[in-house]
């Protein structure tokens, strides 16, 4: 959750206006192709995908026309505040659309939007154009966005229609005009989202019908000093089937400098070290009045030759429905990997279910062989927007290692070459650029992930354990010079103990705020090297990470009182004395509009966007060492019941995924089944203010697909909790071992899928068994047991909800009660 402002204030501002995007048809067609599958045995399941879905409420995805993990995913750009591009607030206005956008991150700045092009009608001739984006921006045609995997569409108020299609690194746009009308396009070189050109160059061949754009831009999340290459090429004649009229160059400031160079085709320029806007770019017209125009794009991180290498090899002459058949079929592939029982499923389920799916392989963006800087010619797999892996290690990795591990094993090895490359792990990649830390080096938890559960194939897929270790040993071990970027503040936290507040840091500089919270994540990330340790058998390395992955409990002041409840992590100082925050300080509850708590070097409350009435629930490995912490279950229990009542808990933001769930370390997993219900239902919707804010890269997305399945994975482990699925029956198929595994909910009961579940209605779990066999203990079950080997699952649920209040034979795992010592 990256964005650079106090998020609750705002989305309880903003929640208030219904938006009428976008088109009503949208919803119309899924709901009928819900209807229409019902007994279909393979279904189109991009019918069932709803892109819309947080593109209001801050939820910042991008609903352009993308592949999975597409780098090109072509959306138009809109004023005010649009990270992604897209928004559905119908008071914004159109800038132009664009081929290089990110889903779901946060950014305050925005990020890409880079060659926008704009079409548009000059009726008094070339010279009268709107080129300048202050003067082109225009609204919408209300109701008329249209989107769909692979698709994009959107028609401007002068009814000029805008729609595109694409492959990994190209695409085509397609541009119906007003009978009669004379198409004309801007294409803009400087402009992007940040507003961060730092130079670049344009050229224009009038004969061949191309323009090809390069250049340089600045980081959306990330230090201000560092910039990016980028490099598009437009094929403007459809293959011969259009003629370019008039063509030249045009240059714009806000005062009054409106020019614009007929015939004209060069642009090379640096940046402006006087600081001045300047906005540069090429403009152009079709002979007649064609009422169809179709252009092809190409991109490239490496230059225009290989931008236009790219369109001509994915797209060459395909036809813009070839190219939608093509991005649908890829859709489907990831997509089908689960089926769903469709016919008793509630629409709303389906819908949710298939468009956090279709999220959770719409990043990364696959910028494999397109590399610069110290990636440049890199011969391992190349992801773009890794924005931040604080969002995504718990839930998002997790569930492409359920399904897709071929995809996950290559963005393993993205990881795991940053370490090559810079020495420490990637942990908040943006526009090819390292972005800002959040925690501490949480890719150490997804390549962990990987390790325990794929150790077997690790080879088969092209990761090299022993690298993978020491990738992992680097950011636990080595403090980089400046750990803003990469790494961790290890000297001091291995010192103390603790990530110390107010203690002075002799060889390396980073911002010394959220002491707190990054313990806590610091000794989480030290547990997943544990595992990877045991795995390796590494007794000297996992002895000694074992013992720090328990310093969660360094930060823990159990003389801090809050509505009745002792002990809450707090920040503490070199010596030992804890520093007080009031706990519910950076909570939803928390009055203090000016209260700083994200990256800011004035959020002095020792956590990172939160409070510590939430963090102080996290240590995942450990949650019973927790527990014992906060006074035993019936304490536990009745704390997590007030977080929950009093408003502590926050659904959007990620430190809060698994609390939900912590019911069940209490043998109490009827709670957690009450709460996550309630939880979806009170944060999650169908509409495009569907997501409790940002997406976070897709971290809702798949913290929700697993709610529904009635599932959570405890990152860097192979074990999953277990609750009560949203439908009858469901069957997961794992692309790379090739089995599938079916989950039925015997006695499920369609009342129980709500915010509450009535009394009466049967959901919680009585019995769980594999292939037939009982397990002893309801609440958790292990990877290897289950969908690595296939087969049925049968989760019986019961109205009795004391029957379903226990776990069995054991609760979960916790490092500190001996768990999680024997590997698979
Ligand atoms: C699906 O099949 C059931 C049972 O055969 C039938 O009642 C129902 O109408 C069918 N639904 C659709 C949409 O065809
Ligand atoms: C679209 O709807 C908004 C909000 O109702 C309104 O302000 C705007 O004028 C409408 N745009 C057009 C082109 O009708
Ligand atoms: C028009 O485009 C099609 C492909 O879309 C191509 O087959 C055809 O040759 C083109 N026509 C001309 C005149 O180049
Ligand atoms: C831009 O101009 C500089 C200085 O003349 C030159 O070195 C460079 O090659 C030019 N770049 C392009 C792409 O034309
Ligand atoms: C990324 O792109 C490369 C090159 O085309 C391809 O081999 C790889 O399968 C892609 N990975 C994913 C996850 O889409
Ligand atoms: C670790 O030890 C176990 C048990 O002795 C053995 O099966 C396994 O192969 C060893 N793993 C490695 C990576 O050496
Ligand atoms: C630790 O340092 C703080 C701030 O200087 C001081 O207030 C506190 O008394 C010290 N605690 C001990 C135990 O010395
Ligand atoms: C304790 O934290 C507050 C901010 O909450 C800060 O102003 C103060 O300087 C800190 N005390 C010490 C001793 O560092
Ligand atoms: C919590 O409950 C479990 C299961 O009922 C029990 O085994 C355990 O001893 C209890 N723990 C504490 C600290 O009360
Ligand atoms: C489905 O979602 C829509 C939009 O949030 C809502 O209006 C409707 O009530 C939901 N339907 C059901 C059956 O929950
Ligand atoms: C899933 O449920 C449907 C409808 O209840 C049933 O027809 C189908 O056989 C079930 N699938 C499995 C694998 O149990
Ligand atoms: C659980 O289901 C299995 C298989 O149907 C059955 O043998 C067992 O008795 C059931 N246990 C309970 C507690 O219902």
């Amino acid at each position: 959750m990256p964005p650079l402002i106090s998020i609750a204030p705002l989305i309880l501002f903003f929640a208030a206006f219904v938006y009428a995007q976008p088109s009503p048809e949208v919803q119309k067609r899924i709901s009928a192709a819900i209807v229409a599958a019902a007994n279909e045995s393979s279904p189109d399941y991009t019918a069932f995908v709803n892109p819309f879905i947080g593109t209001d409420n801050f939820g910042d995805v991008c609903p352009g026309a993308s592949i999975p993990f597409g780098m090109v995913k072509f959306s138009t750009d809109l004023t005010g505040y649009a990270p992604a591009g897209y928004v559905t607030d119908p008071t914004q206005t159109i800038r132009g659309l664009s081929p290089l956008h990110d889903s779901g991150t946060g950014s305050s700045l925005g990020t890409y939007g880079n060659f926008e092009i704009m079409p548009m009608t000059c009726p008094r001739g070339f010279d009268t154009c709107t080129t300048m984006l202050s003067d082109r921006e225009t609204f919408r045609k209300n109701n008329t966005d249209d989107a769909s995997p692979g698709y994009f569409s959107q028609t401007l108020d002068n009814e000029i229609k805008m729609e595109a299609t694409s492959t990994r690194r190209a695409g085509l746009e397609r541009f119906t005009f007003p009978e009669g009308s004379k198409p004309y396009f801007v294409l803009d070189l400087s402009n992007d989202l940040p507003d961060s050109f730092v130079g670049g160059t344009m050229n224009i061949d009038p004969e061949q019908g191309r323009v090809t754009i390069g250049g340089r831009w600045g980081s959306s999340f990330g230090p201000g000093s560092f910039s990016y290459q980028a490099f598009s090429c437009y094929d403007l004649l459809n293959n011969g089937n259009q003629t370019l009229d008039e063509y030249g160059i045009w240059e714009a400031n806000a005062y009054g400098l409106n020019a614009k160079g007929l015939g004209q085709t060069h642009l090379n320029l640096t940046q402006s070290l006087i600081g001045d806007h300047y906005e540069y770019g090429a403009l152009f017209s079709y002979a007649e009045t064609p009422e169809q125009i179709i252009i092809r794009v190409g991109v490239s991180f490496v230059s225009t030759d290989q931008a236009c290498t790219n369109a001509e090899s994915e797209i060459g002459s395909s036809s813009f429905d070839d190219i939608m058949t093509q991005s649908k079929a890829l859709w489907n592939e990831k997509l089908s990997a689960i089926r769903i029982d469709l016919a008793n499923t509630a629409p709303n389920v389906t819908e949710l279910l298939y468009s956090s799916l279709y999220r959770a392989s719409l990043t990364p963006n696959n910028a494999t062989g397109e590399t610069q800087g110290a990636f440049a010619g890199t011969a391992s797999f190349y992801f773009d927007s890794l924005y931040c892996s604080w969002d995504t290690f718990r839930t998002f990795y997790p569930l492409m290692a359920l399904q897709h591990p071929v995809d996950f094993a290559q963005i393993v090895d993205n990881y795991i070459d940053g370490w090559r490359k810079l020495g420490w792990m990637p942990e908040c990649r943006a526009n090819n650029l390292p972005g800002w830390t959040q925690g501490g080096s949480s890719g150490d938890v997804i390549v962990g992930h990987f390790a325990i559960n794929y150790h077997n194939e690790a080879a088969d897929l092209g990761i090299d354990l022993n690298e993978l270790y020491s990738a992992m040993l680097a950011d636990g071990d080595l403090n980089p010079m400046e750990w803003d970027i990469q790494g961790r503040e290890v000297n001091l936290y291995t010192q103390y103990g603790y990530v110390p507040s107010d203690a002075i840091d002799p060889s390396s500089t980073g911002r010394q705020t959220r002491e707190g919270s990054r313990t806590l994540e610091y000794a989480f990330e030290d547990f997943s090297i544990r595992q990877a340790a045991l795995l390796l058998n590494n007794t000297a390395d996992e002895e000694r990470y074992l013992n720090r992955s328990l310093w969660y409990r360094n930060v823990w002041d159990k003389t801090v009182v809050s509505d009745g409840f002792h002990g809450f992590m707090q920040k503490r100082l070199p010596n030992g004395t804890f520093n007080f925050t009031d706990p519910t300080d950076c909570s939803p509850q928390d009055t203090d509009e000016n209260r700083e708590c994200s990256l800011q070097g004035d959020n002095v409350e020792g956590f990172y966007e939160s409070s510590s009435w939430e963090y102080s629930w996290f240590a995942p490995h450990d949650t019973n060492g927790l527990l014992d912490l906060m006074g035993g279950n019936d304490t536990f229990v009745k704390r997590l019941d007030h977080f929950f009542d009093a408003g502590y808990y926050l659904a959007g933001n990620e430190p809060s995924f698994q609390t939900p769930i912590g019911y069940h370390y209490a043998n109490q997993p009827a709670k957690s089944i009450q709460r996550v219900r309630q939880v979806v239902f009170e944060n999650f919707d169908i509409t495009p203010a569907g997501l409790p804010g940002n997406d976070d890269q897709a971290a809702m997305a798949s913290v929700l697909t697993f709610h529904l399945l009635g599932l959570y994975p405890v990152p860097g482990t192979s074990q999953f909790l277990i609750l009560s699925p949203f439908t009858p029956n469901y069957t997961i198929h794992n692309t790379y071992l090739n089995t599938s595994t079916t989950v039925t909910t015997l006695g499920f009961d369609p009342e129980s899928v709500q915010a509450t579940i009535p009394h009466g209605a049967a959901a919680y779990v009585k019995n769980v068994t594999l292939n037939g066999v009982e397990l002893s203990t309801k609440c958790h079950f292990d990877f290897y047991d289950v969908f690595r080997i296939g087969g049925e699952v049968v989760i019986e649920v019961t109205p009795d909800i004391t029957q379903g209040n226990d776990c069995g034979s054991a609760v979960p795992e916790s490092v500190s009660m001996g768990g999680f010592t024997s590997l698979r």
